[in-house]
């Protein structure tokens, strides 16, 4: 008797401890429910912390073709999220080159980067890997703007500030034009800009 009462509460004891560890799993309690889509958008735009941007390529021998490229970026500190997609970047810089040509760009951003996709063990390729993709002009920010974009990028990307001071760094932004969100099965569905700015993460 005495035997299986200490099975039996230890048994308890395992689901209290295993309760708050579900609950605790940042990742799947912080992912806005699939039906508010534009939230989703603003959710996994701020969680990442770069993204792929696909560029018309000034070079050969891809001229004219896509070039995607790896950039670092930032719509708010951690918490202060914006929507504006602000990046860092110089003109020695092969995709910001193409964008000296023609601004027009498409940037994807997946939470294959963070640690929801594991823990759920969903594929990157999975649409249950929540994934957007955004596009639209990049375009220097003005005078006005500078600050904010500044404390966004510096604040997830520390070594920012290090970078050499040689090489004419400035900031930028996506003015965006069209958004795309991949986050469940049925095809993939589209916010306007308007929707996605107005919506709370
Ligand atoms: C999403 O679904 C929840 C629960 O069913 C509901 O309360 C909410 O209003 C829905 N949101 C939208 C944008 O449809
Ligand atoms: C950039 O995109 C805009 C909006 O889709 C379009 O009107 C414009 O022609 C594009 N510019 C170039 C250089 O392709
Ligand atoms: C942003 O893009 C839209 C559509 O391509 C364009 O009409 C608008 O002038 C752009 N805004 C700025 C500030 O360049």
């Amino acid at each position: 008797m005495s035997r299986g009462g200490t099975i039996v509460s230890w048994g308890v004891s395992v689901l209290f401890l295993l309760v708050p560890l579900m609950g605790a799993r940042p990742s799947a309690a912080g992912i806005p429910p699939r039906n508010e889509t534009a939230r989703v958008a603003r959710y996994v735009a701020h969680m990442c912390d770069w993204g792929a941007l696909a560029t018309i390529s000034s070079h050969d021998p891809v001229r004219g073709q896509p070039f995607a490229n790896v950039f670092s970026v930032s719509d708010g500190p951690r918490g202060r999220s914006s929507g504006v997609i602000y990046f860092y970047l110089t003109t020695m810089e092969i995709s910001v080159q193409d964008l000296q040509l023609n601004a027009n760009a498409s940037l994807t951003m997946s939470l294959a980067q963070t640690p929801y996709c594991r823990q759920e063990h969903y594929d990157p390729q999975s649409p249950l890997c929540a994934h957007i993709i955004i596009s639209g002009g990049i375009q220097q920010v003005d005078a006005t703007e500078t600050d904010t974009a500044k404390m966004a990028l510096f604040s997830r990307h520390p070594e920012m500030a290090s970078w050499p001071r040689d090489h004419d760094w400035f900031f930028a932004k996506l003015n965006i034009t069209n958004i795309w969100v991949l986050d469940y099965f049925g095809g993939i569905k589209t916010v306007t800009p308007e929707e996605y700015y107005q919506a709370k993460p």
